[in-house]
């Protein structure tokens, strides 16, 4: 068999997660580079040691034709995420202010408040979806917070953002796109006639953090903020739900003690992998194992794959809990790792912090619905049935 027969299609979305799953392992375990002939052709790459060696070389592996294959010409280009230097250090220090670690401390009260707010919502039933009622909506309120929304508004932007993900690389991109700059320009005219306190202003205004902002420019940084921070982290909070209900004693292992929460919130992105896929293009030949790549070559560098490498993780495959050396790429690495890890891990320890605090026998009550690749990059489910003892029962 060619490496190009191992290729899998990340656009198939008829693809089950466990083929995707098997996908990356056997294209990681055949060969270090993989060929496909598909959308204009590409490498893959998937062993750990030359994904983060692409991710921290962006002067030979360029972001800067856009980080998708196949790239999408009909909207701006994503702030920092598919500019290279020195563009790219100007674009994330104009994206930093509220993703610091101590804008995302200082929002924390707010994280709380919201995920609160979601689970009050279903906290008397018994049962709950806790995709649709918790992880997804949770980071979409907490961005649209973050950037001047209030909590409807935020609501109908989670709808439109999801629309435009999952039309990624598909003919129904344009009307979605079309639908996502429409509000985005609302919203923008609207800060231009009744100025607030708020980011949304400050992008209305034409300049953020000292930098020049045009209409494109600030579609973009909402582009990033948005859909880079919404179905990642949904995707996040899921896994991290069940695997927390799944593994044997975890659920009341954490509840009696939180010090081991950090270390499972790492293994389970580690394993889950929200954005699996991101492209880059060679700005100079470069050597990968045997194949000297070409100047100009296309690359899809799979993180899932190396997340599961078993010549960095030892037993990759399992859960461990107390995994001690978990250097995972799941945020990316190097120049362009990914600005919103510390919003992504606050959300995640408070939301789960507060489902165990409030609804201590959480379980899960029927069998989870995982999605394959969706916009051939994000891994998520799509419904986490669970129940438990009302909140308020006698
Ligand atoms: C668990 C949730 C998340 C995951 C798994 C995730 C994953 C990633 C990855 C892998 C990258 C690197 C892409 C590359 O190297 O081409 C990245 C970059 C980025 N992410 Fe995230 N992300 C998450 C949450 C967020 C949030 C909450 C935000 C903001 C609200 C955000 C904003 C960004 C931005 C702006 C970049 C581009 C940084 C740059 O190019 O310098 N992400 N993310």
């Amino acid at each position: 068999m060619t490496s190009t027969d191992r290729a899998f299609d990340h656009l198939d979305g008829t693809l089950s997660a466990t083929e995707v799953r098997r996908a990356h392992a056997d294209m990681r375990e055949a060969c270090p580079v993989v060929h496909s002939d598909r959308h204009g052709g590409f490498d893959y790459l998937t062993r750990y040691e030359n994904v983060r060696g692409a991710l921290t070389d962006p002067a030979s592996f360029s972001s800067a034709d856009g980080v998708k294959i196949p790239t999408s010409a009909l909207r701006p280009r994503v702030p920092a995420l598919e500019f290279d230097d020195p563009e790219h250090a100007q674009w994330r220090r104009v994206l930093d202010g509220p993703l610091t670690p101590r804008a995302v401390k200082a929002l924390e009260p707010v994280i709380t408040a919201v995920v609160d707010l979601l689970i009050d919502d279903f906290a008397a039933a018994g049962t709950a979806d806790l995709v649709d009622q918790l992880a997804e909506p949770l980071p979409a309120i907490v961005i649209g917070r973050m950037i001047g929304l209030d909590q409807g508004e935020a609501v109908r932007a989670r709808g439109i953002a999801a629309a435009l993900y999952a039309a990624m690389g598909s003919v129904a991109f344009p009307a979605r796109y079309a639908e996502f700059h429409e509000t985005t320009q609302r919203w923008l005219a609207d800060r231009r006639e009744r100025p607030r306190e708020d980011l949304l202003t400050e992008m209305a205004s034409g300049v953020v953090q000292g930098k020049v902002i045009d209409e494109a420019g600030a579609t973009g940084l909402l582009l990033a903020y948005i859909v880079g921070g919404h179905h990642s982290t949904g995707s996040a909070l899921g896994g991290l739900i069940r695997h927390v209900l799944t593994l044997p004693g975890l659920r009341d292992e954490l509840r009696a003690d939180r010090r081991g929460l950090p270390r499972v919130i790492e293994e389970s992105l580690r394993l889950t992998t929200p954005l699996q896929l991101f492209a880059r293009t060679l700005r100079c030949p470069v050597q990968v194992g045997d194949r000297e790549l070409p100047e100009g070559e296309r690359v899809l560098l799979d993180l899932a794959a190396a997340n599961r490498d078993p010549r960095e993780f030892r037993d990759p495959e399992t859960f461990d809990r107390a995994r001690t050396r978990n250097r995972h790429v799941a945020f990316g690495a190097g120049a362009h790792v990914c600005q919103g890890q510390h919003l992504a891990r606050a959300e995640l320890r408070i939301a789960l912090g507060r489902l165990l605090d409030r609804l201590p026998d959480l379980r899960l009550d029927g069998d989870p619905v995982e999605s394959g690749l969706v916009g051939g990059s994000l891994m998520t489910h799509y419904a986490l049935p669970v129940s438990f003892t009302p909140e308020g029962a006698p």
